[in-house]
């Protein structure tokens, strides 16, 4: 884990990180960027820097990084804020840190020193450096001792230093990063080491190692006799293709010694492996399905972080956990399941099968007494990532009013969210002639047939949220901001920010 420290005195460090930024679209004479220097509260030479940067043709875009040495500290890492501004947007900032954190990997701490002008700038430095601050290298063998550490300790060079407020969002940054850390690991985890019975294992561990019972959580986990038995047809339709059993696993939180002021359930979609059963997905197209999981860990480690935040709000976070595979025991296309309650589905496509469990797991939320919401988080759709992309995530809602809170409380996280609508007349393609509803309709606009088809599933009186994260999920092309390559760790962020902006 990275550890995070505030200062308003002497760079202590041997690595100074400073933000550079282009002046308004000016060029100098010879078509050089004019660029201007952001180093925060610490005073640097900048004459003297802005002509050596110059000369190596910097131009302070966005991910640029320049590393140079220095005089009172070793090096000093010059990251791209884009253009030049008197207030940068946090994101801006959370994405630079992010960037010189991890060009910086193989040392062992660095100074920050960027526009920290406000507690929110102080918050989204450290976040961006603590989320940039990542490695994966688990199952390296004989490659793993070419791969550098990332930074232990960071620190944060502002004149905010000595306020409370600013020790608060370090702490909030750390936990934040702590936990993004987890859920990219546990997405980054190979099918062949992570299923539905380690993924619970992972989660308990983690919990464990929070405080458990004395931060305020508790798990539960539902075996595959157990769903059988109370009749969760969605997750053992799901999962009977496969060898591994499915799970459901519940990590609630209840504030210690406070009264909560909401009362939220959490849902994530938990396939840690899509094959697409007997819809069988070609290999291309299964190459990223072990991230099929992102929204189960997303949720339960959101839960987990909003405890040791101490947030006055009750949250209960389901994990509905199966592996999607093909086998002689895989759900045919065609079969009928029952999903908890009794709703009856007819499975027209195996591949479509996070809406399956997703139900289930609804459902049985939504036996919680007094919810004040609901908000389901799934890696639902290719149709998401052809509609928005990799970086922008999708809304679908029962509750516009909700919907909107949420896009305004997570505009400050960095991550960004589109609403997307639930047009009634698509409704209809999810007939079937035979079971109350079929798990795929009309193919075009298939992002909003799945989120109708999870509202089947919702009371119309309950605010929900239905998150699609397919693309943002997982990073496929080149690391970026705090973004490394693979698991990302997206919507954990909102949702411990949806759970602060319940509690004032
Ligand atoms: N897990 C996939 C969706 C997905 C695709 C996530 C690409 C991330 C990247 C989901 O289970 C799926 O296979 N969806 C199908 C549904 C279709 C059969 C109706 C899809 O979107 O193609
Ligand atoms: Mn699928
Ligand atoms: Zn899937």
């Amino acid at each position: 884990m990275t550890t995070i420290r505030l200062s308003d005195g002497i760079v202590k460090d041997d690595v100074l990180v400073v933000g550079l930024a282009a002046k308004n679209s000016k060029t100098t004479k010879n078509g050089a960027t004019s660029l201007q220097i952001e180093s925060g509260d610490v005073a640097l030479d900048t004459k003297a820097l802005v002509q050596a940067l110059s000369d190596l043709g910097a131009t302070g875009k966005a991910d640029e990084i320049i590393k140079i040495p220095g005089t009172s500290t070793r090096l000093i890492v010059f990251t791209g804020l884009g253009t030049s501004a008197t207030h940068y947007d946090h994101e801006v900032l959370r994405r630079a840190s992010g960037a010189a954190a991890r060009a910086l990997a193989g040392n062992s701490s660095a100074t920050f020193s960027l526009p920290a002008k406000n507690i929110a700038a102080v918050k989204a430095i450290a976040e961006g450096a603590a989320l940039g601050a990542y490695r994966f290298d688990q199952f390296r063998g004989l490659s793993k001792s070419a791969q550098q550490t990332p930074l232990k300790a960071i620190t944060v060079h502002t004149d905010l230093a000595g306020k409370s407020e600013a020790k608060a969002a370090i702490k909030t940054a750390e936990v934040i990063a702590t936990y993004t850390h987890l859920v990219r690991d546990l997405i980054n985890t190979p099918p062949s080491h992570l299923n539905p019975e380690t993924f619970c294992k992972a989660m308990s561990d983690a919990v464990k190692k929070a405080g458990g019972a004395s931060v305020g959580l508790k798990v539960s986990v539902m075996t595959d006799a157990q769903l059988k038995a109370k009749g969760y047809g969605g997750i053992i339709g799901v999962g009977q293709g496969s060898s591994n059993p499915p799970r459901l696993l519940n990590i609630s939180y209840t504030p210690k010694g406070m009264k909560a002021k909401k009362k939220y359930a959490y849902v994530g979609k938990g396939i840690t492996f899509d094959s697409g059963g007997l819809a069988l997905k070609p290999a291309k197209g299964m190459e990223a399905m072990k991230s099929d999981m992102s929204g189960a860990a997303a949720v339960c480690a959101a839960t987990i972080a909003i405890a040791l935040l101490k947030l006055p709000i009750a949250i209960e976070a389901w994990a509905p956990l199966a592996e999607n595979m093909i086998s002689d025991t895989a759900t045919r296309p065609s079969d009928v399941i029952s999903i908890y309650g009794g709703k009856t589905v007819e499975v027209l496509n195996p591949d479509a099968e996070g809406r399956l469990i997703l139900a289930d797991a609804l459902v049985r939320a939504q036996e919680t007494k007094d919810l004040d919401a609901i908000v389901d988080v799934a890696t639902l759709t290719g149709a998401q990532v052809v509609a928005l992309g990799t970086r922008t995530s999708a809304v679908m809602t029962n509750n516009a009013e909700f919907s909107s809170h949420f896009m305004d409380v997570t505009k400050e996280t960095g991550e960004t969210f589109w609403p997307m609508p639930l047009p009634v007349e698509l409704r209809a393609s999810l007939d079937s002639p035979i079971a109350d509803l079929a798990n795929v309709g009309e193919r075009m606009g298939n992002m909003l047939v799945a989120g109708l088809f999870l509202k089947e599933f919702v009371a119309d009186e309950l605010p929900w949220l239905h998150l699609d994260i397919a693309g943002p999920a997982y990073n496929e092309s080149k690391p970026h901001g705090y973004t490394p390559v693979g698991g990302t760790g997206i919507a954990l962020r909102s949702l411990v920010q949806l759970a602060i902006s319940a509690s004032s």
